[in-house]
């Protein structure tokens, strides 16, 4: 039933657009303008889309955009889905599984999310090199379904090293600094206390933010390879002084949204080139 609603989806989608995509790229919040870079775009609302999701929060769109960066066909979704609005696990990573049946074989997914590393600073870019999932809860959780993967999915490079090394090497030719870290999962909608925020700096956090893992679980286990982005809007709450704000993690995000799009554009020329 599952796989018959997401391949609905599917078809719904190939139906609109010659264009196949290979990549597909999901945008945080405040990131969503690497899309005015695609070629020949072709823009769906997630509202048109049979069986899909709706995004609830401002700064995000909800639109899934497929067009062409260089001579690479992506999918990018001008926004996401998150377990505070309501949506359990696997319909926050549904999109993945969609993205599966359109052909796309590497992930790449950006947010906005708060630093707890000392040595970052707001506006910074972070190299998700691993993640923490602190919600105890797994978007993988339900009936298997072997059409898509394994009972039992490895997730011993959940963000692959080649692609790793590959953004390092992009970000440097551009000459923009990339942190690295592990990326902590918080439910959210509040955002963390200060106590919180000291016990996953012990736990090893770099950076705590309210989405990614979902996606990137479900990447992992649909034979995708996996590259994660995190735009450092704030200092996690304690390390910075001051109170949150949503719109301060939009305000920053989209400073910072001209050097993730010069990044992700640059790493899917080399991609191309290299295949
Ligand atoms: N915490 C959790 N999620 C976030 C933050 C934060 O400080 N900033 C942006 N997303």
């Amino acid at each position: 039933m599952f796989y018959e609603q997401v391949n609905q989806s599917a078809q719904y989608i190939l139906a609109q657009t010659q264009l196949r995509p290979g990549i597909a790229i999901i945008l945080g919040s405040g990131l969503g303008a690497l899309v005015e870079a695609m070629e020949e775009r072709v823009v769906i609302p997630y509202a048109d889309i049979p069986n899909f999701p709706q995004s609830t929060v401002e700064g995000h769109a909800g639109n899934l955009v497929i067009g062409r960066i260089g001579s690479e066909t992506v999918a990018a979704m001008q926004g996401r889905f998150h377990y505070y609005e309501g949506f359990d696990m696997r319909q926050v990573a549904y999109p993945v599984y969609v993205m599966k049946l359109l052909g796309v074989e590497r992930l790449i997914v950006t947010n906005a999310c708060g630093g707890i590393n000392r040595s970052f600073t707001p506006g910074d870019l972070m190299l998700i090199e691993d993640h923490i999932n602190l919600l105890g809860r797994n978007s993988l959780i339900g009936p298997n379904d072997e059409r898509f993967g394994p009972r039992f999915p490895d997730m011993s490079e959940a963000y692959a090293l080649p692609q790793r090394q590959r953004a390092l090497a992009a970000a440097d030719k551009l000459g923009i600094t990339l942190q690295r870290g592990v990326y902590a999962l918080f439910s959210g909608p509040c955002f963390e206390t200060a106590a919180e925020i000291r016990a996953y700096a012990a736990l090893g956090a770099d950076a705590v933010g309210m989405s990614t893992v979902p996606e990137v679980t479900a990447a992992n286990y649909l034979g995708m390879q996996v590259l994660g982005l995190s735009c450092i809007t704030n200092m996690a709450t304690g390390i910075a002084e001051k109170k949150h704000e949503h719109a301060e993690v939009l305000r920053v995000a989209s400073e910072s949204s001209a050097k993730l799009c010069a990044l992700v554009r640059q790493l899917i020329l080399d991609w191309h080139a290299e295949s």
